[in-house]
């Protein structure tokens, strides 16, 4: 039985980097440490990672504050979430719902659906989730017919352990290649400053040593540490502080690994948002940022446009450095020192804020809701499908996926017996739609 054997095979294989990357142990082994997952891991004398989850909500809803207009008080709720330890649940979820059977992650799992763990298309959000959910649901579902495989029932509490999952792993950073790597360092004028495997200027320390820490955030954080002494040193020698393209400093490393000898690795843990968010307001960063503000002289953090990983979005606070020593300088703000612990948090708390999105509009989302067919069914309910009044969306679009998930089948062979297809949604539509049924379920005569 080879397909058995190899089934047995891979599903071991993944195990095996759930717990090198989701694991919040310290210093496991990752198997080949250029590959995805590097964002995983334990610092070098990392803070102790306290998740203490009151505190953290206090902290997000003070950061949150200016952001959110009543309705969207929920933000809060979902931050806190958005855990390590919830995406190493949803991990073993996806295992357990038997996703894994069709799915890959980075390659490893089955090969009849797309691989999960390749951020596709940019940055990731429960809005695009739910909508992908949502609109390969007929074909999936058909596919576990075909494959005689049971719909195993997800909860609402295990769907939003999955997203947590898809948050992590969608944000984690993508390989780097040596060769560019070189040539990114030969562009930047790094090695007039720096050595590296014994070649290069002294101004700067040997980077040399640098291979130990395979995690972009380390050194991004350290080039932050490092930032206004780097830029003294480069001014007079008339050189541009570096801005980064994507992609470069994760190249970086991997050509600075390429050729040291070291084989140590320095691990980060992952960031948690709601740490992130406390560090904001520490780091003293919303001094100058606003967070969903409209915003003074510094960008709403908020509404930072960010690639879809945490190397790039770590790097998008260092392009910007030299402008923010500026004006701190004027400020009379210090340099904040951030140890690389803080920095993966406040980074995760970065990215959150795309993941975590706004309400839609809920007129428009009547619309979609009407257009669609969906009032067809739903408007006073039938038989077989719930009115919208006693739908509950509450307040998250996991929440609305495991009602789909469990219902799908069902909604399917109905719409098809009524000789329809089934309706898509965009993105934006899906979160018109939930911003329609959270307020009809709300307004609704058959409201909780
Ligand atoms: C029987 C096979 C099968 C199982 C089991 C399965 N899926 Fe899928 N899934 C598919 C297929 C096939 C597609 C692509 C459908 C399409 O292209 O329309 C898909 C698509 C998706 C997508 C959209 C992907 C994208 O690129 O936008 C997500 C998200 C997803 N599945 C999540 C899950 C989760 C979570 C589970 C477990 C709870 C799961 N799937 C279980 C077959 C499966
Ligand atoms: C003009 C000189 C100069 C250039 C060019 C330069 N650096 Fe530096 N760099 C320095 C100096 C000086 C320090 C030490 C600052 C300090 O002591 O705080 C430093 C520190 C660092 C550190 C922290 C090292 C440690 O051991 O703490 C890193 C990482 C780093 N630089 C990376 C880079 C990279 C990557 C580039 C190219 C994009 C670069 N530097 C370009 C001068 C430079
Ligand atoms: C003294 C005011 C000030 C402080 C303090 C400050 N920033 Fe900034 N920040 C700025 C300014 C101004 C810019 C825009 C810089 C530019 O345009 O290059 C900026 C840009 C950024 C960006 C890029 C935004 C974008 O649109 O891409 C990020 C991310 C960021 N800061 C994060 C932080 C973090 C994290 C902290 C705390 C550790 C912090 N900032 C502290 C003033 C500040
Ligand atoms: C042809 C009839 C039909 C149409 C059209 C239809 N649905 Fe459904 N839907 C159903 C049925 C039947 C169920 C209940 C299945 C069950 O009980 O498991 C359902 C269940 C659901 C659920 C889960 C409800 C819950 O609380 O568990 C959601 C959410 C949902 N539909 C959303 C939609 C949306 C959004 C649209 C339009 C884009 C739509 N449906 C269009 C028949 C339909």
């Amino acid at each position: 039985m080879s397909t058995k054997h190899l089934l047995t095979a891979v599903l071991a294989a993944v195990v095996l980097i759930a717990v090198a990357v989701l694991g919040r142990g310290t210093g496991e082994t990752i198997a080949d440490s250029t590959t995805s997952g590097q964002s995983a891991a334990t610092a070098e004398g990392a803070a102790g990672d306290p998740t203490d989850v009151p505190e953290a909500q206090t902290a997000t809803a003070g950061a949150a504050e200016n952001a959110a207009p009543a309705r969207e008080a929920p933000v809060a709720g979902r931050l806190a979430r958005l855990t390590p330890d919830a995406a190493a649940r949803g991990w073993q979820l996806f295992l357990d719902k038997r996703c894994i059977d069709c799915h890959a992650v980075w390659g490893r799992g089955g090969d009849q659906a797309p691989d999960l763990g390749a951020a596709s298309s940019g940055a990731i959000s429960e809005g695009r989730l739910a909508a992908a959910l949502w609109n390969h649901g007929p074909r999936m579902w058909t596919k576990i017919e075909d494959l005689k495989l049971p719909v195993e029932p997800i909860s609402n509490e295990e769907m939003e352990d999955i997203f947590s999952f898809f948050f992590y792993v969608r944000n984690m950073d993508a390989a780097g290649d040596p060769r560019l790597g070189r040539l990114a360092m030969l562009r930047h004028g790094c090695r007039e400053c720096h050595q590296v495997s014994g070649r290069g200027g002294d101004l700067g320390p040997d980077l040399s040593k640098w291979a130990r820490y395979t995690n972009p955030v380390l050194w991004v954080q350290k080039m932050w540490e490092a930032g206004p002494a780097m830029r003294e040193a480069m001014k007079e020698k008339g050189m541009e502080w570096p801005v980064f393209a994507p992609g470069e400093i994760t190249d970086m490393i991997a050509y600075v690994r390429s050729v040291s000898p070291s084989s140590d690795k320095i691990y980060l843990q992952l960031g948690v948002p709601a740490d992130g968010a406390r560090l904001l307001q520490e780091k003293r960063c919303l001094s100058c940022h606003e967070v969903g503000g409209s915003g003074g002289e510094a960008p709403d953090l908020a509404s930072v446009s960010l690639p879809g990983n945490i190397a790039e979005a770590a790097v998008n606070v260092l392009n910007h450095l030299p402008a923010m020593l500026t004006l701190m300088g004027e400020r009379g703000i210090e340099p904040q020192h951030i140890n690389a612990q803080e920095m993966a948090h406040i980074v995760t708390y970065l990215l959150s804020q795309t993941y975590i999105e706004k309400s839609g509009n809920a007129e428009q989302g009547e619309a979609i809701f009407t257009a669609k067919g969906c009032i067809d069914c739903h408007g006073k309910g039938t038989q077989a499908a719930p009115a919208l009044a006693t739908m509950h969306a509450e307040d998250s679009a996991a929440y609305f996926s495991h009602a789909v998930w469990n219902s799908g089948q069902k909604m399917l062979k109905e719409l098809i017996a009524d000789g329809q297809h089934w309706p898509t949604l965009t993105h934006a539509e899906m979160l018109d739609v939930l911003a329609y049924m959270r307020s009809s379920a709300k307004a609704g005569p058959a409201g909780e």
